[in-house]
């Protein structure tokens, strides 16, 4: 009976993994959330679906976080089998900005505060998040693979970044890319156990709840633009987040000791849309 944490279970790519695992009565599922009284439609399936069970704690809070792994090794008897870091701060103000944007308009507060945010929730939160369930997955480990994945993103990756070429949101891809690096020292750490780290990109999604601003939606057709140019045979259309997470199921499970630490796409590979 495998379990699951969830974090920032309460809407987009988070609640479609809650609902796709939930579908299994087999699997235990926790959607840890920041704000219950934000969570109507996972709060919903709660009490639709017995194998689903709400807890909530902001990533950034480690206390809440080790008062919620305490809440999960009750019902589960102090086991985890997979942790999912889903929960970040995606930033849509100021997305355009590039590192020199920043200088030029003189807003060195909101870089500063740009980049406090973004690597306070997507890196720090991530951390936070790992340490305070690891006596689980640790627990969990001696049976079976335990694993635990972080949500990355390809903007994360320097490669890309090349390609496309794309300077934007410099607070936002330099959290993934640092998380990137979060992962890998949790794999360098536990060679020795059962316990598998993997950072996975859920391809381009659209996980959004209001039409785009003006200026969001030219944000989005320029970075759609850059990205089409590197994937020519991509449509150039969102994934829906039952697609992306349905993808990521395929390759989830199915990561192993010898693939701890690595940084994937929805596909499994390097392909990023
Ligand atoms: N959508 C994409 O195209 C895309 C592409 C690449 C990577 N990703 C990554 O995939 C993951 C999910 O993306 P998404 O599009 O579903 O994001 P989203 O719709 O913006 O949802 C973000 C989730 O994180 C939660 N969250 C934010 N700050 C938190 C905090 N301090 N503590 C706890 N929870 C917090 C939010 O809770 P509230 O509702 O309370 O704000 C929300 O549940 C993220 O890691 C994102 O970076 C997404």
């Amino acid at each position: 009976m495998p379990s699951y944490v969830i974090t920032g279970a309460n809407r987009g790519i988070g609640i479609e993994f809650v609902r796709q695992l939930s579908a299994d009565p087999a699997n235990t599922v926790f959607g840890l959330v920041r704000n219950k009284g934000n969570s109507q439609d996972l709060l919903a399936l709660e009490k639709e679906r017995a194998n689903v069970r709400v807890l909530e704690a902001d990533v950034t809070d480690a206390p809440r976080l080790r008062a919620a792994a305490d809440e999960v090794a009750k019902a589960t008897g102090g086991t985890l089998e997979y942790l999912i870091n889903n929960a970040a701060y995606v930033q849509k103000e100021r997305f355009d900005y590039d590192p020199v944007t920043y200088g030029e308009k003189g807003e060195d507060a909101a870089l500063e505060a740009d980049l406090d945010q973004n690597f306070r929730v997507n890196v720090l939160g991530v951390v936070h998040t790992t340490n305070a369930f690891l006596p689980l997955l640790r627990a969990a480990a001696k049976h079976t693979t335990a694993r635990v994945i972080t949500l990355s993103s390809g903007v994360g990756d320097v490669d890309l970044t090349l390609a496309m070429p794309f300077a934007g949101a410099l607070p936002y891809c330099a959290s993934k890319a640092a998380v990137n690096m979060v992962v890998a020292k949790y794999a360098a750490k536990f060679t020795d156990e059962n316990l598998v780290f993997l950072a996975i990109s859920p391809g381009l999604v659209d996980t959004s709840t209001s039409p785009p601003t003006p200026e969001e939606l030219k944000g989005a057709i320029a970075f759609i633009t850059a990205l089409h140019k590197v994937y020519p045979d991509w449509e150039a259309k969102p994934l829906t987040p039952t697609q992306s997470v349905t993808a990521m199921l395929k390759v989830i499970p199915n990561v192993e000791r010898k693939d701890s630490g690595a940084f994937v796409s929805h596909l499994g590979s390097k392909k990023w849309v």
